[in-house]
């Protein structure tokens, strides 16, 4: 059976406020990205997904949405957006768009209807409350926090601030509170409400008709919920609300998106949902079942917070294994995204280290997400407080600061040097992407061989994964397909070791450390042993199969 292009695919994420301005206001737009697709077909990308860029007050930078079938003039037009999917399609790259389900603006036409009376017909497309009783434990005046119809917390503590405020705000007018698991001015559709699923199924017609090949669904696990809308138990009571929704009322509402992308022609729309839950075991469960598949992938982001430990990547890697992939679900890999701080800032700013992911990332089975500047080596900007525009605390500005295409005072933005955030470190000093072009040791050219190693390789692809014999701080794994195999080993220590080999001869085909250019590259290694240095990865192929490529 064929497999689906999302289980070959390596994807791509553009935040795009921060990949390129056109129009000189230093926020990046559509047009921004359409002038670089070039750009990612010589990296070598497969599918791109655009964050947000449809109409909203920008209070979470898009993830606000006040219009889910339009373009932010910010942003562009439809037509824009029309232009850059044609011109996308054209070089093979498919799009992928982000669908917010859990919530919308309070800006939106349908809260404003919802929220203008308790009779409104859309009252019910929100999740309204009264005060809790005084039977139900509720005391102060109406409106007051004692009053408040559970205890779940939101995402997002304020600025300066540890905690996480209530999930619920107090709407005067009306008398009653509405539920919201992020900002006060994202409130929770009420996603059982059948007049919101046809609503919502529009929304994805309307995309799908457009010709985008899929969606990116925002908290995904969050949409369904328990209707008593009960307290959580003391000791989660401090966890916010939309790190722990797991009601099983989501799965038939995914199991009814499904059918409407597999109705879709032509056919082979995906989704890849946002799932950020305690365990991977929980996570598994949105793939859904081969009587009613869900997801088509979902983020696991267990291994996104891992330190760079060995052990700890061990266990991630036996999770994705052993729950997602023995499910016969296909796993997703990430180390960056905008939520985030950047792999390589979280890994003590080692580029050495973050190379050494990007193999890993790009080698293990499942499909990987790359975050837009993760392959330029990028570390978070330093924002300063003056220069602060994220509502969430510590704040996820840094890694969102804008791409630095070339060695410009604009860096190859329209607006010139003051775009929207901080320009990340290294930016004046060569960590630019026509600049790391011309070097062939970048980061951009490491990830640019190891997207073409990756398209070269069935087994990396889509081959089978089995754990070599590894040592302390060294992980090496086996992937392989038919007769195509490599071999891979990270690095974990800051200092070299020595590794024993499978039968051979092997050869490098890739290494995150040496030189592109260097001359240990050729040939098998006599000894049947390979010194893998510090905070390195390497990709090994036979040798025999290396020599009749390149006979070709
Ligand atoms: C998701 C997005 C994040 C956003 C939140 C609320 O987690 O990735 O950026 O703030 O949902 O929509």
């Amino acid at each position: 059976m064929k497999r689906p292009w999302w289980e070959d695919a390596v994807f791509y994420q553009i935040y795009p406020r921060s990949f390129c301005d056109s129009t000189g206001n230093g926020i990046g737009d559509l047009d921004g990205i359409r002038a670089h697709l070039d750009h990612l077909s010589w990296l070598g990308v497969d599918a791109l997904w655009l964050s947000p860029f449809y109409p909203s007050p920008m209070a979470d930078f898009g993830y606000d949405v006040s219009d889910y079938c339009g373009v932010d003039p910010l942003f562009g037009t439809l037509e824009d957006f029309d232009r850059l999917l044609v011109d996308a399609h054209a070089r093979n790259l498919r799009v992928i768009v982000d669908w917010v389900p859990n919530h919308t603006s309070d800006a939106h036409p349908w809260f404003l209807q919802s929220r203008s009376s308790r009779h409104n017909p859309k009252r019910d497309w929100y999740w309204w409350r009264d005060d809790r009783s005084d039977d139900e434990g509720g005391f102060g005046a109406p409106g007051s926090a004692g009053r408040r119809p559970n205890n779940w917390l939101a995402a997002f503590p304020g600025v300066g601030k540890s905690d996480f405020p209530p999930a619920w705000t107090w709407d005067q007018e009306t008398g009653q509170w509405y539920l919201h698991l992020f900002l006060d001015h994202q409130p929770d559709l009420n996603c059982h409400h059948p007049e919101v699923q046809s609503a919502m199924a529009g929304v994805l017609r309307f995309w799908l008709d457009r010709g985008a090949d899929g969606f990116r669904v925002d908290v995904v696990h969050a949409i369904g919920k328990d209707p008593r809308l009960a307290d959580l138990p003391d000791d989660l009571a401090a966890i916010p609300m939309c790190a722990l929704n797991d009601d099983p009322s989501t799965h038939p509402i995914l199991a009814r998106l499904r059918q409407l992308l597999d109705g879709c022609q032509p056919p082979a729309r995906m989704m890849v949902g946002e799932t950020v839950l305690p365990s991977v075991a929980q996570i598994v469960a949105y793939y859904g079942s081969p009587d009613g598949k869900e997801l088509d992938l979902a983020f696991n982001f267990h291994p996104l917070r891992s330190p760079w430990s060995a052990r700890s990547w061990t266990r991630r890697i036996d999770e994705a294994e052993e729950l997602i992939g023995a499910s016969g679900a296909w796993p997703t890999w990430v180390l960056s995204n905008h939520d985030t701080s950047r792999h390589r800032t979280r890994y003590g700013g080692s580029e050495a280290r973050a190379r050494a992911a990007a193999v890993m990332l790009l080698t293990l089975r499942g499909t990987p997400f790359l975050y837009a500047g993760e392959e330029l080596g990028l570390e978070d900007a330093v924002v300063a407080p003056d220069r602060r525009v994220d509502p969430a605390w510590p704040g996820r500005d840094g890694c969102r600061a804008p791409l630095p295409w070339d060695a410009g005072p604009g860096h190859g933005w329209a607006g010139g040097p003051d775009a929207w955030l901080p320009w990340p470190p290294e930016a004046d000093s060569g960590r630019t992407v026509v600049e790391e072009m011309d070097d062939p040791d970048s980061t951009l050219n490491l990830y640019r061989s190891l997207l073409r190693a990756r398209r070269g390789s069935q087994a990396l692809r889509a081959g089978s994964f089995t754990w070599a014999a590894t040592d302390g701080d060294v992980l090496a794994y086996r992937r392989k397909q038919g007769r195509d195999v490599r071999f891979v080993a990270v690095n974990f220590s800051d200092s070299p070791s020595s590794l024993d080999l499978p039968p051979g001869p092997w050869e490098v085909e890739l290494s995150s450390a040496r030189a592109a250019a260097d001359s240990r590259w050729d040939g098998p290694s006599p000894s049947g042993r390979i010194e893998v240095g510090p905070d390195e990865a390497v990709i090994l192929r036979p040798a025999r199969a290396a020599q009749l490529d390149r006979g070709r």
